[in-house]
């Protein structure tokens, strides 16, 4: 299967986390849900094996590693924040958001099992992803206290005041004017939340002492809002099979992006500033380098 560009950027430079989440998500599709009717299973399990980035998980799995905690323990953490993200792409593709027909270079959700099956198969991996994290990581060794705490950022993160909030905010500005200020706010809780919290909810399941904590929280903080930033440019820049979803959506729908606001100059050199200030607060942790600064390195010039 031919893998678009930037994702294989990340899988090299990720190397062993990509792997080891492809392979643990694998194993966990091919159980079938028991109870689960075949065909919500068939269409949650079609859109989280549709490939992807997966950046997420593996900002996670890095941030739990070097906070103390072994990689595998932080799986079904990863796995929750891929169930999130990944609902919140099907439901963001449906006909009353952004009308989307690609999505990871298959046909939407929605387009391949229908409205109905998709709006259930987001709400499904939505729900399962809470349960999922705090049944498993306690089986693999990871203290229920520190579950709880790091499944609850996920939830702060993912809901009214993050994700939810933000595609809220994503979807009142479609054809209105909004000042440079609006876009942060929309970019910050749409994606920069999760982002953040990804990184977050790893360093949470290790010891780790709230000034490193904050230092993980303004890396994901800043990685997450850079990431938005190149998003909308490469909405303007790539092309279909570079990105595996439809370009030039954004102004099409009359949306207020980084590069509607700023020009796409301008746009470019917000996205690298913003990588800057993440590698600038993760250095404090690691000042003599680290995947983590290679991989917001790496992302403020991603191609897909
Ligand atoms: C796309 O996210 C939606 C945004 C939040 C910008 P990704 O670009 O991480 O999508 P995948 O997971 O690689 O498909
Ligand atoms: C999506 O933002 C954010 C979430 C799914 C939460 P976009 O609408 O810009 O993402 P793409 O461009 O469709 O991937
Ligand atoms: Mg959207
Ligand atoms: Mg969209
Ligand atoms: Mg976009």
């Amino acid at each position: 299967m031919r893998m678009p560009e930037s994702e294989d950027a990340l899988a090299t430079l990720s190397g062993h986390y990509f792997q080891l989440f492809e392979d643990y998500l694998g194993d966990l599709l091919d159980t079938r849900g028991d109870g689960v009717p075949p065909r919500l299973w068939d269409s949650m399990a079609y859109s989280l094996r549709a490939g992807g980035k997966r950046l997420r998980p593996i900002l996670c799995l890095a941030a739990a590693e070097r906070s103390g905690v072994g990689p595998q323990k932080a799986l079904p953490m990863a796995a929750a924040i891929e169930f999130v993200h990944t609902a919140s792409l099907i439901h963001d593709d449906m006909p009353c958001m952004d009308d989307d027909d690609l999505r990871r270079g298959k046909p939407t959700n929605h387009r391949a099992f229908g409205e109905a099956l998709a709006l259930i198969a987001g709400d499904a991996l939505l729900i399962w992803a809470f349960g999922y994290a705090l049944t498993h990581l306690p089986r693999g060794g990871v203290s229920f206290e520190k579950a709880l705490k790091a499944v609850a950022a996920l939830a702060e993160a993912s809901g009214p005041s993050g994700m939810c909030g933000g595609q809220v905010l994503d979807t009142d500005s479609e054809s209105q004017s909004a000042d440079d200020g609006f876009v942060y706010s929309v970019a910050s809780a749409k994606t920069g939340a999760l982002i953040r919290a990804s990184v977050v909810t790893g360093a949470l399941l290790g010891d780790i002492s709230d000034t490193d904590l904050r230092c993980y929280y303004d890396y994901g903080m800043h990685l997450g809002l850079a990431f938005q930033i190149v998003d909308d440019i490469l909405d303007v820049t790539r092309t279909k099979d570079e990105l595996g979803k439809t370009p030039h959506k954004d102004e099409a729908q009359g949306k207020n992006t980084f590069v509607s606001v700023y020009g796409l100059d301008g746009a470019k050199r917000l996205a690298a500033e913003s990588s800057e200030e993440a590698c600038r607060a993760i250095e404090e942790l690691f000042p003599e380098g680290d995947l983590l600064i290679d991989l917001a390195k790496s992302l403020a010039d991603r191609k897909s």
